[in-house]
């Protein structure tokens, strides 16, 4: 069976086709990928700080039938070939999900092929199972960091998923695209910040580690986010401008900060739950010093961690593509001919049903 995947929740028009025909349980999934696309808005919003929503949708508008065509074409498979579509049904920005919606509803119904709606966070969580030669089992602990969300997840199989603990305020991502704005670093500011950490001297600014003896798994970055901000402006009262030297070592305390908070609870999580598997996933996931930082921690505690391929950390159509393509592999009676359509902005994951 072959699926295609459109993923339009905020500032990435993706694009792939998936074939579940090759996975039996326990093999790798990755050869399943036939190809995919991607075009990324970030140039377009770089000079806002952030997401512009409007300006969003109008992109996916314009990218998403080329990216079709694009994938098609790669994957060598005509559009009578696909047998279902998947697309992201939410969370994210309201009209670009409704792009992805409208297209991938009207695509179906003129093929008269199922469509099924993803949760956008579904796609991350099974992303990294998409890795070749991943050999990840059920169940696991999945740690989902992305500029929207923050979440522990208890994972028994697919489409069975309980929240462990999340974040009171704002997601990690959020905190370092936050972090970087105060250095006066370009959106998004996750890699930005974490490449000018490397430089910077770890021992000059300790920051608070928010909530990590809380005794739950849930996850504060609000008041890290605020300590930045008030050394930030202690420096500038000293002088007109921080030294690049300076700007590193901020870098350095924040990242080495909300590291220690994510590695301590998701291995508060493994602990809790007896699984030895930790499932990491989103655009954070794609941070170097976490990445380290749960390698060494694992290692230590004798559980396992898996990541997605860099380039499927953060959003693309191939998790979603995927994520549909597992979903329907467990429960055929998902495949839906069914052409109304609604997106869901806000939507928990334990609800997806
Ligand atoms: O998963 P994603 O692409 O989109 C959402 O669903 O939110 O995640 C985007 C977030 C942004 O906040 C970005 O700054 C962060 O992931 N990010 C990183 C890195 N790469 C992306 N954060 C830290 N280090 C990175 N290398
Ligand atoms: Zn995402």
């Amino acid at each position: 069976m072959r699926v295609l995947g459109i993923e339009t929740s905020c500032d990435e028009t993706g694009v792939a086709i998936v074939d579940t025909a090759p996975w039996e349980a326990g093999e790798p999934a990755g050869k399943g990928l036939l190809g995919q696309a991607l075009y990324s808005q970030i140039a377009m919003h770089v000079d806002y700080g952030g997401v512009v929503p409007e300006l969003a949708s109008r992109d996916h508008i314009k990218r998403v039938i080329p990216l079709i065509n694009q994938t098609l074409n790669d994957s060598n498979t005509s559009l009578n070939e696909i047998d279902a579509i998947a697309f992201t049904q939410g969370p994210g920005l309201a009209g670009a999900l409704l792009v992805g919606a409208s297209i991938a509803k009207g695509l179906a119904l003129s093929m008269n092929k199922p469509v099924l709606g993803i949760h956008h966070l579904e796609g991350h969580l099974l992303s990294p199972l998409l890795a070749k030669n991943a050999n990840i089992q059920f169940p696991f602990v999945a740690l989902l960091v992305s500029g929207g969300h923050t979440q522990l997840m208890e994972v028994k199989a697919v489409g069975e998923y309980t929240i462990l603990g999340e974040t009171l305020d704002d997601a990690a991502g959020e905190a370092f695209d936050k972090t970087a704005k105060l250095l006066g670093l370009s959106y998004p500011g996750g890699p930005a910040v974490s490449k000018l950490a490397e430089i910077g001297d770890a021992s000059i600014y300790q920051f608070p580690r928010p909530m990590k003896h809380s005794g739950d798994l849930d996850f504060s970055f609000a008041g890290l986010k605020t300590s930045v901000l008030t050394q930030v402006k202690k420096l500038k009262a000293q002088g007109d401008d921080i030294f690049e030297a300076q700007k590193a070592s901020i870098a350095r305390g924040f990242v080495d900060a909300i590291v220690e908070v994510l590695v301590s609870k998701s291995i508060a999580a493994l602990k809790q739950t007896g699984h030895k598997t930790l499932v990491v996933a989103g655009g954070v996931g794609a941070n170097t010093q976490l990445r380290q930082g749960l390698e060494t921690a694992c290692a230590q505690a004798g559980y396992s961690v898996h990541y997605p391929p860099l380039e499927l950390c953060t959003d693309n159509g191939a998790m979603i593509a995927f994520a549909g393509a597992m979903r329907l592999r467990k429960n055929p009676q998902l495949a839906k001919k069914d052409w109304g359509f609604d997106v869901r902005p806000r939507w928990p994951l334990d609800q997806i049903g």
